[in-house]
């Protein structure tokens, strides 16, 4: 297994996902002889996971769990949190709106928990790099073993460095530009010496509108085009079965009178599947704002 690559049988050192239920699931570290304590009973490594196909359901003593094969959308639900993080809803779009594909060289800062930089990863690879920067030391060495431990450390350069002030390490190389930080405004001009002279696209999160009016700023100040800021708010619809009221249209007027008061009360309700739309409103998570710098 790596997360950039599908493999059918679950190994040793793999990181595979526990799905407890459709919001709680946890990776685990596959070790032989290891075990691994679930609400449904414990999981054997040796026994229950090493040697089985990922999707397997593996029976615990209250209960059973699937085990899934790693993916950046898993992970997403699944890791550790050292930081706020970015979901898939904005990650889907952060993936399209910056062109990414197997191949690309992709810049990002700060890397935080690592959340995006799964995806990017699996979408560059195999022949793609992303290189990460974040300036927290136990957050940079953190998220660097996990990438080795993922099997995509060759895919991924982790820089312990202020982005603001020491770029990201590398210039006239990517096809692509991400920064997460409170103040990308900063950041903007190591943006542009890390794109290639070919020009590139770039992007920048920011949960505050004030933020991304200094960003788009600078964006301009330094030659960068077609701007464009959005918010994506996903909303998730519920399956449920509900029983509606039948109208009740008075009496038939083909039948006669008779037949009518003979006929038995009709059914008042009728049963139905069908989907329901969110009782909350989905929540701000942050403001994407995109530009592409032109060919100089
Ligand atoms: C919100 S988190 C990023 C989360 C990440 N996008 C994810 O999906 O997991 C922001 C990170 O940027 C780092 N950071 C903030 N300012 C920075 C700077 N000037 N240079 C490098 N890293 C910075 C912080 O330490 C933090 O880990």
């Amino acid at each position: 297994m790596s997360f950039a690559e599908y493999a059918d049988c679950i190994r040793e050192g793999d990181v595979a996902i526990v799905y407890l239920s459709h919001d709680s699931m946890m990776p685990v570290k596959v070790q032989r002889g290891a075990q691994t304590q679930t609400r449904y009973g414990v999981i054997r490594h040796s026994q229950d996971l090493i040697g089985h196909k990922y999707g397997s359901k593996v029976s615990c003593s209250k209960g059973w769990v699937y085990v899934l094969h790693p993916t950046p959308e898993l992970w997403t639900v699944s890791l550790p949190h050292r930081t706020q993080i970015l979901y898939t809803t904005d990650i889907s779009m952060i993936t399209m709106m910056l062109e990414l594909k197997p191949g690309s060289v992709v810049c990002e800062s700060g890397t935080g928990s690592g959340s995006l930089s799964h995806a990017i990863i699996r979408t560059i690879a195999p022949s793609g790099h992303l290189h990460t920067v974040e300036f927290h030391a136990k957050r940079a060495e953190k998220v660097e073993e996990e990438f080795v431990e993922h099997r995509v450390g060759h895919l991924v350069t982790v820089r312990n460095q202020d982005v603001c002030k020491e770029g990201f390490g590398v210039s006239g190389v990517a096809d692509a530009a991400f920064l997460d930080i409170p103040s990308p405004w900063d950041a903007v001009v190591h943006a542009k010496t890390a794109l290639k002279r070919q020009g590139g696209r770039v992007c920048s999160f920011s949960p505050c509108i004030e933020q991304v009016q200094r960003t788009c700023a600078a964006l301009t100040d330094h030659g960068f085009t077609e701007l464009c800021t959005i918010e994506v708010l996903l909303q998730v619809h519920d399956v449920r079965t509900v029983s509606l009221p039948l109208p009740d249209f008075g009496p038939d007027s083909d039948t006669n009178e008779e037949q009518n008061q003979n006929q038995s009360s009709p059914a008042s309700t009728t049963t139905i599947k069908t989907t329901t739309t969110p009782r909350e409103i989905p929540g701000h998570t942050g403001f994407l704002t995109f530009a592409t710098k032109p060919r100089t």
